[in-house]
Parts: C-alpha cells; sequence; structure tokens
C-alpha cells in the first residue's frame, strides 16, 4: 500500500499599515509574500502509531513526541507540539506521522515565521487526516484555523498576539492587501497596484521574540486604557475621553486611534495610486510606533534612517517590533539598499 502523504504551504506576511491594531478591534492592512513554511507529512515513521516525529530541515533538528497531551518544549518544538495540541482539543481527527520542516521566512525577522509554521503544520496534518480517513479534503474554515494558531501562540509559546499574522497567512492572493476590520473580522482584498513602485524588507538584524520582548506588556496598557475609559475595545475610545488618561496610557491609544485612520487612509491612496501619499503614510506610523508606542529600537531606528537616506519614500518597522525588519517604498527608478529584499504578494495558505 502506497504510504499516506500531505503537505502544506503557508506564507509569511508583511503589514503594509496597521501595527498593534489587531488585538484593539482595529484595521490592519497586511499582504501575504511569496516565502513561507512548508511542511511534508507522511503517515506513521514515528516511533509508535500514535506519536508525531518532526525533523526541522533548515535547523537540523528533530523532535518526537505523542499525539494526545503533547509535552511542553521551547524553542520551534513548542509550535509544533501546540499545533498538535490544539488540533487534538479542537476536535482535528489526527493520525500519527512524520514531518519535514523547511522554510524561507527568517525566523525572528517580523515575517511572521511563526504563523507561516502553524499555519503550514495545521493544513498538512489536517490533509493528512482526511486521506487517511479516506474522506475528500473539506472546505477550510479559515478563521477558525486562523483563531486556532494564534491559540499556540498564547498558550504554547506564551505572546498574548493578536489574528493579524495568522489571518494574512490564510487569506493572502497575488497582488492584493488584505483590508481587514478586526471587529468584524470581514476582509476586503485591496489591490497592490504599485505602477512600478516596489516595497522592500532589510532586516534591522535585532532579532525578537514576542513571548519576552513588551508586546505582552503593550496588550496589558491597552487593556488598563480600555477600563479606565470603560469601553469594551479600543476600537471605541472618544479623543475627549482619551485626553484624560494618564500616560503612557493616553499614547499608547493615541497611536492605535491614529493607525486605524492611517489604514483608511492608506487604503484610499492605494486605489487613488497616489504612492508618495503612501509613502508619508507609512512614515507617520513609523513616527507613531517610536515615539507614542514606543515599540522600536536603536536598531531599528537605525535601518529605517539608512532606507530613507538611500532615498526610500517611505520607511517603517513592521510587526510587533522591539527588532525585526523595515519596510520600505521605494519610486520606479530608485535603486533598491544592499540587503533589501523586495516583497511582493502572494497567494495564501493552501493544501500541496
Ligand atoms: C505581531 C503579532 C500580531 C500583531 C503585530 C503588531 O506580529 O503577532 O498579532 O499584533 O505584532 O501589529
Amino acid at each position: 500500500m502506497p504510504s499516506e502523504r500531505s503537505g502544506a504551504f503557508a506564507p509569511g506576511r508583511v503589514n503594509l499599515i496597521g501595527e498593534h491594531t489587531d488585538y484593539n478591534d482595529g484595521l490592519a492592512l497586511p499582504f501575504a509574500i511569496t516565502a513561507g513554511v512548508t511542511v511534508r507529512a507522511e503517515a506513521g515513521g514515528a516511533r509508535s502509531p500514535d506519536r508525531i516525529a518532526a525533523y526541522a530541515r533548515d535547523l537540523g533538528e528533530s523532535d518526537e513526541f505523542a499525539l494526545a497531551n503533547p509535552p511542553r518544549a521551547g524553542g520551534w518544538r513548542s509550535y509544533v507540539r501546540g499545533t498538535v495540541a490544539e488540533l487534538g482539543r479542537a476536535g482535528f481527527p489526527l493520525i500519527g506521522a512524520q514531518l519535514e520542516i523547511a522554510g524561507d521566512v527568517p525566523p525572528g525577522a517580523g515575517l511572521s515565521s511563526s504563523a507561516a509554521l502553524e499555519v503550514a503544520l495545521a493544513l498538512a496534518l489536517i490533509a493528512l487526516a482526511s486521506e487517511h480517513h479516506g474522506e475528500p479534503p473539506g472546505e477550510l474554515d479559515r478563521t477558525a484555523i486562523a483563531r486556532l494558531c494564534a491559540r499556540v501562540e498564547s498558550e504554547w509559546v506564551g505572546a498574548q498576539t493578536g489574528l493579524l499574522d495568522q489571518l494574512a497567512s490564510l487569506y493572502g492572493a497575488a497582488e492584493k492587501a488584505m483590508w481587514i476590520d478586526f471587529h468584524t473580522l470581514r476582509i476586503h482584498e485591496v489591490p497592490l497596484a504599485l505602477g512600478g513602485w516596489r516595497l522592500a524588507v532589510v532586516d534591522s538584524g535585532e532579532r525578537h521574540a514576542h513571548a519576552s520582548s513588551g508586546y505582552n506588556l503593550r496588550r496589558a496598557e491597552c487593556r488598563a486604557a480600555c477600563e479606565l475609559l470603560g469601553v469594551s475595545s479600543l476600537r471605541e475610545a472618544e479623543p475627549q475621553q482619551v485626553e484624560r488618561l494618564p500616560e503612557p496610557l493616553r499614547a499608547r491609544v493615541q497611536h492605535v486611534s491614529g493607525e486605524n485612520e492611517r489604514v483608511i487612509a492608506a487604503v484610499a491612496a492605494l486605489r487613488a495610486g497616489d504612492l508618495a501619499g503612501l509613502g508619508a503614510l507609512l512614515n507617520a506610523s513609523h513616527e507613531s510606533l517610536r515615539v507614542r508606542y514606543e515599540v522600536s529600537t536603536a536598531a531599528v531606528e537605525r535601518t529605517v534612517q539608512a532606507l530613507l537616506h538611500h532615498g526610500a519614500t517611505g520607511a517603517r518597522m513592521i510587526g510587533g517590533g522591539f527588532g525585526g525588519s523595515v519596510l520600505g517604498l521605494f519610486a520606479p527608478g530608485t535603486s533598491l539598499p544592499a540587503g533589501a529584499r523586495e516583497v511582493r504578494a502572494g497567494a495564501g495558505a493552501r493544501v500541496l
């Protein structure tokens, strides 16, 4: 009998604008990139049929654990064990398998390598189980998978992240950005019509881990601001009330409200083909993240300045901050700086 196999690819993402808005019921405009994580799964292969054996090819490291109640582990293993455990908890009928994981999104660089890993694992394991049970692969509820993968971050990795990265990876589309409203979880595709302009990322060289950075503290500050304002999310914050908040909460809320407005303005700029206007919005977003949200670092600032100096029309940190990559927008005819990697909007996660 031929062995049962499946595989899945899930992309990383670049968030064009709308940072630290997802867990505040706000707006964001990410796109899936063409780089991502591929997981190949084959039934059996572990020491016994009810176990998972995983091999991380890029690291040359492996792991093996029981399907039922996997024990905790650190590093990349926490994502694999967490995804298996959360799929099990959600009632997906998993089978023992051997997994091979490989990718081309650098970890900790703010391009969502972790969401790509969780999503690719989830899709590959679900596809393998449905093949094993002789069922056609059902229509996936992509939003439910995004939530499940976000639980891996919060329950297994210790990062209280929102749904930005997982939704971007699952719903991405070629040449489209996704305008996400985190209050309703409605997603509108917006053509990423750059008309000869280019987007590129430069790694600041500083690695981040949301579980240990100030990320969870920022979330706690937003919750504290909601309590003081008597609202259930910052989407409902009224500007006059915000003025009366103590610092740093006032600055945090001002960032979130301003960032939501910049997302709307960025959608309008893209639709109007006003790329210079988009560049100015990227700069304003970065300034707010640096001054009001305080999630930039010296290395990120140096990278932003280097990009602007090189001729970028706009540049900003992307992702949670405290390190990671910087996004630059370059006008036609402007060369990309050394080490910059051009990014394009690619298709979302898929079973292979
Ligand atoms: C990280 C998190 C996301 C989001 C961004 C900031 O990427 O995983 O949920 O909060 O930071 O916009």
